[in-house]
């Protein structure tokens, strides 16, 4: 019996999973593997939509011919240029030498930079530029491309399928997981993607809430859609795509998706750490049960930021270090920094040995970010005790307030 790959009528899946990789784009641990989603449209023509990464391209080759056999693909549609998809295009193309490359202007010149492919490039092809709206006919049916510019590459944009209301989407609604048998969200159990959703869209998509926005704008007139079919992950449906949408609408809007804390502290010797401690105990001791206490020379920073994003308090800790913060509290001001998140509920604490300058580089944190700090900050000398730690009650009520 052969492995269904329809998943609408004429459209099949032809991606893959990797589960071997241990950084995707060398950043973002993948503890459960991660899917690159490739779709073939089978009508009077060919067309494929993206492709994958370079590491799987004999087995896309596999899957189109599964498909359709000897058949040619006539046209290659890339939403999205990265190479996590784009990969492969030389491959297609030697395979399929008279394919039709169809990008918007700004993909095609990645295409031709990347790769070398183009109309006047070393390798020639075929190509059409797509605009915002234009429309491609395949034969029974038609696809309509939309630019949906910074998510997150300035290049991207879905295509549109009207006759099944189905759209393939580009990185937009992805998330890391790889797909263990089912590829439809009805064929498989969707509640181990959330938290990775969530994390794929803190991590890599949020710097750009604003575009996501505007994109989610320009994609309500297709609502209600049928069929979403992302480049990772599962294929959505009316099953499970309102939810889906919802988390990518708060989201981008930077909203907290509940109400909780956060404490992530940088510790060498176990002070600052003790001090996280107690105010996660004092905050439990509050009643406040959504507590997440990231040590951040053990929490990758990319689980840091996904509960960042999630839960409505902050507290970040940190020794001084060489004069500065802690080098691993550093680096997660500095993603949140870029990431831009208007809002949150902040407070900090720090330790020092002979000069304090981490709780001072944290409130000059907390002043460029906006987010003003809800009670005075606590910053200890020396070695912890409960005595010295006792100002971290102020925290604990400010915060608890404010939830
Ligand atoms: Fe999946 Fe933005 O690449």
């Amino acid at each position: 019996m052969k492995p269904v790959t329809e998943i609408a009528h004429g459209i099949h899946y032809v991606g893959t999973n990797d589960r071997t990789k241990h950084r995707f784009e060398g950043l973002w641990p993948l503890p459960y593997g991660v899917s690159y989603n490739a779709y073939l449209v089978d009508d009077e023509k060919v067309a494929l939509i993206d492709t994958i990464d370079a590491s799987f391209t004999g087995r896309l080759l596999e899957n189109i011919r599964a498909v359709i056999g000897d058949r040619p693909v006539d046209y290659l549609i890339i939403n999205h240029m990265e190479p996590d998809h784009s990969a492969s295009i030389h491959a297609i193309r030697q395979a399929y030498p008279d394919i039709t490359i169809v990008g918007n202007a700004k993909t095609l010149q990645m295409v031709e930079g990347f790769y070398g492919i183009g109309e006047n490039a070393p390798t020639k092809t075929d190509i059409l530029t797509v605009g915002d709206g234009d429309i491609l006919r395949l034969g029974r049916r038609e696809f309509q491309f939309f630019l949906i510019p910074m998510v997150h590459w300035p290049e991207t944009m879905v295509t549109y399928c009207p006759c099944e209301k189905l759209v393939f989407s580009g990185d937009a609604f992805g998330t890391f997981g790889a797909l263990d048998g089912g590829i439809i969200d009805t064929q498989l159990d969707t509640s181990r993607f959330w938290d990775e959703m969530v994390r794929y869209y803190s991590n890599i998509v949020g710097k750009y809430g604003g575009p996501v926005q505007k994109a989610l704008e320009k994609l309500k007139p297709l609502l209600p859609l049928k069929t979403v079919c992302p480049t990772h992950g599962p294929v959505w449906t009316e099953k499970d795509f309102p939810k889906v949408l919802d988390l990518y609408d708060r989201l981008s809007r930077y909203e907290p998706l509940e109400k909780g804390v956060v404490i992530a502290y940088g510790s060498m010797y176990g002070n600052t750490e003790q001090t996280a401690e107690r105010l996660a105990r004092e905050l439990a001791a509050r009643g406040v049960q959504k507590i997440v206490v990231h040590n951040l020379s053990s929490s990758h920073h990319s689980f840091v930021i996904r509960d960042i994003f999630r839960y409505s308090a902050l507290v970040i800790g940190s020794p001084t270090y060489n004069m500065h913060l802690y080098p691993e509290v550093q680096a997660l001001v500095d993603d949140l920094e870029l990431r831009v998140i208007p809002s949150r509920t902040f407070a900090c604490f720090g330790g020092f040995t002979w000069a304090g300058v981490a709780v001072k580089r944290l409130t000059e944190f907390s002043e460029r970010m906006g987010w003003p700090l809800v009670a005075p900050p606590l910053e200890i000398k020396q070695g912890f005790s409960p005595e010295k730690s006792d100002s971290v009650v102020e925290i604990a009520d400010a915060i608890t307030q404010k939830l």
